[in-house]
């Protein structure tokens, strides 16, 4: 039998490419960047998640041989406009610091009586430095006052599912898995892949 072909997630965050390597099983060896010390480190300029995608993968496919899956998500709050947007591991004031975020989220969302938000994730697939395709998948929710749960990262706390009572942080991947904005692509994605790699 053929190895499983590679696919390079263009990511140094774990529970990312924990949760796409849980989902695509393995139909591929799912790899990310922390395995590759030659890889550039790409910054997001992009203020769309699909021009950031893009970045991401042109730029670690020009370097890394095989298929590269990127991906960039965030959270839209209705009341807040769209914020954080493409901004959203940010958005406490210190990239990837969770807690801070979290509690701007809930600073902001203080007293506001429309809770709904989405989680927004667009991917792109690239090889040799072009994109091939790209993809995109959104979780409608809303917001709650107290954060709940110890599973997840990121928002995942404060996020309520449509069609769930519970945070996403309480349900847990097995779950999450099935609904998420990041599932909802990486289903395409794979579809993609199935009949093109
Ligand atoms: P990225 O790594 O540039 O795509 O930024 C993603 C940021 O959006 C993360 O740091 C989180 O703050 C937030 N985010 C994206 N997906 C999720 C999720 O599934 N759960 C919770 N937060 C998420």
């Amino acid at each position: 039998m053929d190895p499983a072909p590679r696919l390079i997630i263009a990511t140094r965050n774990a529970h990312k490419t924990a949760e796409i390597r849980a989902m695509i099983g393995d139909r591929f060896e799912v790899l990310d960047v922390t395995s590759f010390p030659e890889c550039p480190e790409i910054e997001e300029t992009g203020t769309t998640f699909l021009e950031n995608a893009r970045l991401k993968a042109e730029g670690i496919s020009r370097v890394i041989e095989g298929w590269v899956l990127s991906d960039d998500s965030g959270l839209e709050v209705d009341a807040l406009g769209g914020a954080p947007g493409v901004w959203s591991s940010s958005f406490g004031g210190e990239e990837g610091n969770h807690a801070l975020n979290n509690a701007r989220l809930l600073r902001e969302m203080a007293g506001k009586a429309d809770r709904r938000a989405r989680f927004r994730c667009t991917m792109v697939l690239a090889q040799g430095g072009k994109e091939v395709a790209h993809f995109s998948g959104t979780v409608e929710g809303t917001i709650i006052a107290d954060a709940r749960g110890a599973k997840g990262f990121g928002y995942d706390p404060l996020f309520v599912p449509e069609g769930q009572a519970a945070t996403f942080a309480e349900l847990g991947d097995e779950v999450k898995n099935t609904l998420s904005h990041r599932a909802r692509a990486l289903t395409q994605a794979v579809e993609f892949l199935a009949g093109n790699a």
